[in-house]
């Protein structure tokens, strides 16, 4: 069979489910920007069918999703550059994922950590959705025969079954319709670790506030959470290897790093030496100066809903121009009798 090449496009979502983090913001959102441009088309999706898997109070899913959108405006995502969407404005993503439910396999979907980590204990109670969740992520992505999917390392699984899907899909029905998407998980702040525990991943629902940056946070708030963050006693190293064994000076000075465009190398060439009580205020500086900005254009922003709501009618037009033949494609490819 001959190789199909696709266009070059990126696709990337982020659930509405209330509280973005700095781990978003440097994990995803900062490089959803960076990826837009000349080299690829880009769609970037508040998944809202991704958040009711588990319960979303209906004020708060449509208030989150405007919040979102905002946020991705503010930080530099442009609604003519880049196609905004949610979810649920564009049907095939739903459509696909249906027939993504019929291509996976229980025994894939098994292994997938983040269900084990978010139903914990009480698997029994999770929600059916909540455990197809992967296959409907894989078709967000495949609904637009995305080429590179720009995320945070905790995504790395989830992508791997998305090319599991088009693995199996392609020589089921012998055709190289879907592609081989990339992930890119790249930069230094593709997990970005709690303030307060440099083991644990920076997430909106740890119940400690302190854990975490958001997008929402001021700049007293965002200096407070820094000064307290988790240190050591040490003095920062000047090379990356003495950053071994110590998570919180790593966390620290990568997010430094990212916030700053620079590499950790860099970032440590300039402040291996200093101690945490000279580091810490460089970087709530850096901190408040690249955050400030974005989240008071997030509040200008939010004082207009109709107008984030005119954005993601008009995306929805848009993405729905390329979803519309690939899912009609995918069901001749099965087997379903088109309408005449
Ligand atoms: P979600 O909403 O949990 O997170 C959105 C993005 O933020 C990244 N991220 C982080 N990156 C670094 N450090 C952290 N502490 C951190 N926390 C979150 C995530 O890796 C992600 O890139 N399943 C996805 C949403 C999704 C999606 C998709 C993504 C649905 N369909 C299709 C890509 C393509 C999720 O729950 O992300």
């Amino acid at each position: 069979m001959t190789e199909t090449t696709f266009t070059p496009r990126v696709f990337s979502g982020i659930q509405p489910s209330g509280g973005l983090t700095l781990g978003n913001y440097l994990g995803a959102i900062k490089r959803f920007v960076d990826m837009q441009g000349d080299t690829f088309e880009t769609i970037y999706c508040m998944v809202d069918l991704h958040a009711i898997t588990v319960w979303q109070n209906p004020a708060d899913l449509i208030h989150n999703t405007r919040e979102l959108c905002a946020g991705f405006i503010a930080a530099g995502i442009d609604p003519e550059k880049s196609i905004l969407i949610n979810q649920s404005q564009v049907p095939e993503h739903a459509q696909l994922g249906w027939i993504f439910n019929c291509v996976a396999r229980m025994g894939w979907m098994q292994r997938m950590t983040q269900f084990k980590d978010k139903a914990g204990k009480n698997a029994q109670n999770a929600s059916l959705g909540l455990f197809g969740y992967p296959a409907l992520m894989a078709a967000d992505i495949l609904v637009y025969h995305a080429t590179h999917v720009p995320v945070g390392e905790d995504q790395k699984q989830h992508l791997e079954l998305t090319r599991d899907i088009a693995a199996k899909f392609n020589p089921d029905y012998g055709v190289d319709f879907f592609p081989m998407t990339e992930p890119v998980i790249e930069g230094a702040a593709t997990r970005v670790m709690s303030l307060r525990d440099g083991s644990k991943k920076m997430s909106k629902s740890d119940p400690s506030d302190a854990s975490r940056i958001n997008m929402t946070d001021d700049a007293d708030a965002i200096a407070r959470k820094i000064r307290k963050a988790k240190t050591d006693p040490d003095a920062l190293p000047s090379e990356v290897k003495g950053l071994e064994g110590r998570p919180e000076a790593r966390n620290l000075i990568n997010i430094y790093a990212a916030l700053s465009d620079q590499s950790v190398d860099q970032v440590l060439a300039e402040v291996g030496g200093k101690q945490f009580g000279a580091f810490k205020p460089m970087l709530a500086e850096l901190a408040v100066s690249k955050l400030g900005p974005i989240s008071s254009e997030m509040a200008r922003l939010m004082n207009d809903p109709a107008e984030i709501d005119r954005i993601l009618s008009r995306g929805s037009l848009r993405a729905r121009e390329i979803t519309a033949p690939i899912l009609r494609k995918t069901y001749d490819i099965v087997g379903m009798v088109a309408p005449v």
